[in-house]
């Protein structure tokens, strides 16, 4: 594989699957690329600077918001916003959706983000990434974005990807043809295509569940746990979790395995929002060859009602989430 070639290469190679005209979508990448950029170069200097620890807020959902969830979103907020290439932007950070006025209006894209998944690893050195989504708008261009623009299926999805900051950063996105994964070079600054046409091993011996919570999963989940700590598996199974799903299904999406977040008495929808976790991670999923549900259903497939709901999520080689729905 040739690893000379830059992420700003592939796009620009790239751009007649993008159904794109205007140019407007490459650099919408762009402004993600750069906001990745900036966002891994303050976290490899996290235990230096005044940026762990909790900002003494929190958001809509509850959760106390770390000092980095809010810098994350206002680097990615501030570099989608400057480069004027959508009009709409949903964040877990932000109580609203964002409506961009003036030029903006012109524009046809909305983006949705989850600016840093695994917030309560940052303190503790373990990998933390940036989810992103990526729509069509629905209504006119020239008007200004409605929450219908963002409450579309997940099967609509124009791309998505993600980045982890991890023992190095990457950045992997699909735009429906396949998934591939940048890995930053930090001495010049560049992504470079590291990972090509990734696909998820069909099977695996991988699972990643918060078992804590074990005690309020479903009686199916609690059976396919079963399942894949008895011998008669066939296989050994092993149990990896880190915490941050970006990280967990990086992992699982190299290695083979599957990554669950269930309904549970305390969270009974479950914890990972539809939007802006939940739909750009299957769609990854899908394009590498595994299968993305929420319990009978795809979650590609699920009509959203609210910005920020959430959904029960499972997802990964396609072979374990087929075992898994058989005892569902
Ligand atoms: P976020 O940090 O963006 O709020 O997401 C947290 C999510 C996800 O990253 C992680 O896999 C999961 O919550 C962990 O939840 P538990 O601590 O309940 O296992
Ligand atoms: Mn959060
Ligand atoms: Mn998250
Ligand atoms: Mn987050």
């Amino acid at each position: 594989m040739n690893k000379n070639r830059t992420l700003g290469e592939f796009i620009i190679e790239n751009q007649k699957h993008y159904q794109a005209t205007s140019g407007e979508f490459s650099r919408l990448l762009s402004a993600i690329k750069l906001a990745a950029k900036i966002v891994s170069h303050k976290i490899n200097k996290a235990g230096l600077i005044d940026i762990v620890g909790y900002s003494g807020s929190t958001n809509i959902q509850g959760e106390d918001q770390q000092k980095l969830d809010i810098y994350t979103n206002d680097v990615f907020i501030n570099a989608i916003t400057n480069r004027e290439v959508v009009c709409g932007v949903v964040s877990e950070e932000n109580d609203d959706f964002i409506i961009l006025n003036d030029n903006a209006l012109h524009n046809k894209y909305v983006v949705l983000i989850d600016p840093l998944d695994g917030s309560s690893n940052i303190d503790v050195n373990v990998p933390v990434g940036t989810i992103f989504s990526i729509y069509k708008r629905v209504t006119p261009i020239g008007t200004p974005v409605k929450k219908e623009d963002f409450l579309q299926k997940g099967n609509k999805q124009v791309a998505a990807g993600y980045i982890i900051y991890g023992t190095s950063t990457m950045l992997v996105f699909t735009t429906g043809n396949g998934v591939n994964g940048f890995t930053l070079n930090p001495a010049i600054g560049s992504f470079y295509l590291s990972h090509s046409d990734i696909k998820i091993p069909s099977n695996g011996n991988i699972y990643s569940v918060n078992e804590g919570n074990y005690y309020h999963f479903p009686q199916g989940i609690k059976e396919y746990l079963k399942y894949c700590q008895e011998v008669k598996a066939g296989v050994a199974y092993t149990a990896r979790y880190i915490g941050s799903m970006v990280a967990d299904f990086h992992r699982n999406m190299i290695k083979g395995g599957i990554y669950m977040y269930p309904n549970c008495n305390a969270n009974y929808q479950g914890k990972l929002r539809l939007l802006y976790e939940c739909n750009p991670i299957a769609f990854i999923t899908e394009q590498a060859g595994g299968k993305a549900i929420s319990g009978l259903q795809r979650v590609l497939d699920m009509q959203p009602l609210e910005i920020h709901e959430r959904s029960p999520f499972y997802c990964g080689s396609i072979k374990m989430v087929e075992k898994l729905e058989s005892f569902l």
